[in-house]
């Protein structure tokens, strides 16, 4: 039986560079999409899935993170004294338990590896879930859980995957289809931002893994990659050579919230879906698109 995933890591240490100067002081994880951060959204894939544990691989400038995270007690007061009683229990439910948090320093950004690799004491001799906060996936039920019901069938890692235009498989980390379903298949490469010529794919790794702790070890060579960052794709290539990884082309769409008009769509997408605003929403958006027309 595959061993319980109780812990996720969420890499928060990045510089954001494609959106700047809005990263300048901010972290790229709290942009927000209608009134939730990039990173509000993540935990609670992760914790629909089943996940008990958040460990936070955050750097300098991302406080803010921690904060997000923590009860504010003078807020607390001040909505409970105007009698916004809903806004108070939505604020708490989106709290972590205490105890449930952990918070760790990637001291310089050496790449996504890197950061990942600095989790590796909190994690310890387990299966962990990985979720890049800016990759942001509208899904229901939520990708990590679509993930969790290929993991308790095959094992080994799991690897959220999505088809994009081909030309843009140079943006991402791709993966080789072998044999299986949509639901469940086997990787057979995995490559770090190819060129079109050498893609395996258009299947680009869309920001959620399940994986096994031997990773770390992998990791700790701190071998540089792609745009000379230490690869999380590198790493997992390395590990396909001794364990199965598993695709999963799960029912959902990924917004690049790193990217301007992966977020900008985003906004749309998640404000259109909002019982509480998409009426209003929509006839603004109609009046903008006509006068541009
Ligand atoms: P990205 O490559 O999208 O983030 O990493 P970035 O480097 O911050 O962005 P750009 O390309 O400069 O605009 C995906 C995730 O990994 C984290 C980021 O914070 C983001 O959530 N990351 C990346 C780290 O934690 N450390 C790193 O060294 C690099």
């Amino acid at each position: 039986m595959s061993k319980k995933v109780r812990t996720a890591v969420f890499p928060v240490a990045g510089l954001g560079t494609r959106f700047l100067p809005a990263t300048k002081a901010m972290p790229k994880e709290m942009l927000t999409v209608v009134d939730r951060p990039l990173i509000q959204y993540a935990v609670d894939e992760a914790r629909e899935a089943g996940i008990e544990h958040f460990v936070f691989v955050t750097g300098r400038n991302k406080g803010v993170i921690e904060d997000h995270f923590d009860r504010q007690f003078e807020l607390e007061t001040t909505l409970k004294e105007r009698g916004k009683t809903k806004a108070l229990e939505e604020l708490q439910a989106d709290l972590p338990i205490a105890g449930q948090a952990s918070f760790t320093r990637q001291q310089e950004p050496l790449g996504l590896g890197h950061a990942v690799w600095c989790a590796r004491d909190i994690v310890g001799n387990e299966p962990f879930a990985l979720l890049l906060p800016d990759m942001l996936i509208k899904a229901t039920p939520g990708a990590l859980k679509q993930m969790m019901k290929a993991y308790h069938q095959n094992s080994g890692n799991i690897i959220a995957v999505e088809e994009v235009d081909p030309n843009d498989v140079s943006s991402y980390g791709i993966v080789g289809r072998g044999a299986g379903e949509d639901e469940a298949f086997k990787i057979d490469q995995m490559v770090e931002k190819p060129t079109i010529k050498d893609a395996p794919s258009n299947l680009i790794i869309s920001g959620r893994y399940i994986l096994q702790p031997e990773i770390f070890e992998l990791l700790g060579s701190h071998i540089k990659g792609a745009g000379g960052e230490i690869q999380i794709t590198d790493a997992m290539q390395k590990l396909l050579k001794t364990q199965d990884f598993t695709g999963v082309k799960f029912d959902g769409k990924t917004f690049d919230c790193g990217s301007k008009i992966g977020f900008l769509t985003a906004n749309v997408a998640y404000a259109l879906d909002r019982d509480d605003i998409k009426g209003d929403f929509m006839s603004e958006l109609l009046n903008i698109l006509s006068a541009k027309k």
